[in-house]
């Protein structure tokens, strides 16, 4: 027999049906409820509602566990490129090596920018915010991609959309980036993988070759393929919301991008490293600034710490902690803010107060010591967190669309005031 819910309201009780998932996951469907009661359920911040049923990315925030369309994060960290975990999420399979030569072949066929775009970087002031500028240039791409527009896209439509947008971003990330070094922009180089192309547009010359280190190159395929996709956070939800009214792929995108750049979610990387120059230069004393992040009375956080659903560690952190020891000793560098990012880590792992509510660093606590090495300026480290974030918001967009689901639209409690007299201005 099915398993079901019961809810009792007044006298009347009701039979909610529960939906097992495949990792054995519970969630009580209510999608009937007003319909049947005239109530509704609350819940800010989503806390406790599931927004769809999904089968891109699995994550157990108890366990710590993460996984793409079945594969374990450490697998795909360890043993693919970004552009396999790419094809993964987005095609719901990895590919064979023909299928992934030809996958890059079509990226590098649509790398380059339409000219005109080159003007709307022009527009922006050389200290403009590089996801102010990102959110923008993603939305700005519908006006070079007109198919991208029809509300009822055809499947060629929305592969090619895909394809355009996996393409370019890249270019625009990089060109953001000489842009606010007043440096002429790089072309991309077909001969070049997805991720070489990138740090070749990014970090290359126009007056000679630059070697891309290959330690660089995996360093950054890894953090890419860490971030690459997180279930229904806040961005993802943005993105699948927005899509949800039909909008088109790059505006759904771009305000993905908008939700990202909160300090509570990606803008998190650039806040901790923010964070970590602020202790360094405040004498590197980490006992007085966990006081402050437990202190109620401060508004200061620990940055890079604590998560919605990792309630035990975020398995991303773990990677990315020894990624980070890793390209330090192999770039040679020694970080005076690792130390402290330790240290931090150290202390906050045995207080009492981190520990009882199940407080752990999290993806982001680390990657930007490792940005900061590969030689990108703080505040480009949210853009790279979207850059690889990209093809789960293609994927979850994708999935959104491919089963139809509805417009999103919550409801409300509504609390404000009930029938007031108008009265005329003059007597106000
Ligand atoms: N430092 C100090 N205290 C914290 C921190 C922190 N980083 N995070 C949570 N807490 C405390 C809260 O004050 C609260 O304490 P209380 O119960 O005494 O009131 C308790 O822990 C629960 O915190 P909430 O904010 O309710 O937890 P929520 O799940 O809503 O927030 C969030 C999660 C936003 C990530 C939060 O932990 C935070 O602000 N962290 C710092 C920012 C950050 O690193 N964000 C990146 C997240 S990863 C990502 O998006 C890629």
């Amino acid at each position: 027999m099915s398993e079901t819910a019961s809810i009792n309201l007044g006298e009347k009780t009701y039979e909610l049906p529960v939906i097992t998932g495949t990792e054995n996951e519970k969630a009580i469907d209510i999608s009937k409820l007003r319909d049947q009661t005239g109530y509704i359920t609350i819940d800010s911040g989503f806390k406790n509602t599931g927004s769809t049923k999904s089968a891109i990315t699995y994550l157990d925030g108890e366990q710590g566990i993460l996984k793409y369309r079945g594969y374990p994060i450490e697998v795909l960290a360890e043993k693919c490129s970004f552009l396999e975990v790419a094809y993964l999420l987005i095609y719901g399979d990895l590919p064979s090596q023909a299928a992934l030569d030809e996958f890059q072949r079509e990226l590098s066929y649509h790398a380059l920018l339409h000219e005109d775009m080159k003007k709307f970087y022009d527009g922006f002031p050389s200290k403009a915010h590089p996801m102010g500028q990102l959110c923008s240039l993603v939305s700005s791409l519908t006006a070079f991609s007109p198919e991208s527009l029809n509300p009822n896209p055809t499947q060629d439509d929305i592969n090619l959309t895909v394809l355009k947008l996996l393409a370019k971003m890249p270019t625009i990330v990089s060109w953001i980036h000489k842009g606010s070094l007043g440096e002429p922009f790089i072309y991309p180089q077909n001969r070049l993988d997805y991720v070489s192309n990138f740090m070749h547009m990014t970090f290359g010359q126009v007056t000679h070759e630059i070697d891309i280190d290959p330690v660089v190159v995996d360093a950054m395929n890894k953090l890419l393929i860490l971030h690459a996709d997180h279930e229904q956070n806040c961005s993802t939800s943005t993105v699948r919301i927005v899509g949800s009214s039909e909008c088109n792929l790059y505006a759904s995108i771009s305000a993905g991008i908008s939700a990202l750049w909160g300090p509570l979610h990606g803008g998190a990387n650039q806040a901790v490293i923010e964070m970590l120059e602020k202790i360094k230069d405040d004498g590197g004393d980490t006992d007085k600034w966990i006081a402050k992040a437990k202190d109620k009375n401060d508004n200061f956080r620990l940055m890079g710490f604590g998560h919605r659903v990792y309630k035990n560690f975020d398995p991303r952190a773990k990677i990315i902690k020894k990624a980070c020891d890793d390209i330090l000793a192999k770039l040679g560098i020694n970080d005076p803010v690792l130390e402290i990012a330790k240290r931090l880590e150290e202390a906050a792992l045995s207080d009492p107060y981190f520990v009882e509510r199940k407080l752990y660093p999290n993806v982001d606590f680390y990657s930007g010591i490792i940005y900061r090495a590969l030689g990108f300026p703080t505040d480009m480290f949210t853009v790279l967190f979207a850059l690889g974030r990209l093809p789960g918001w293609i994927a979850q967009w994708k999935e959104m669309r491919e089963n139809k689901e509805p417009i999103g639209r919550p409801r409300q409690v509504y609390v404000g005031a009930v029938d007031r007299d108008f009265v005329e201005m003059a007597k106000r």
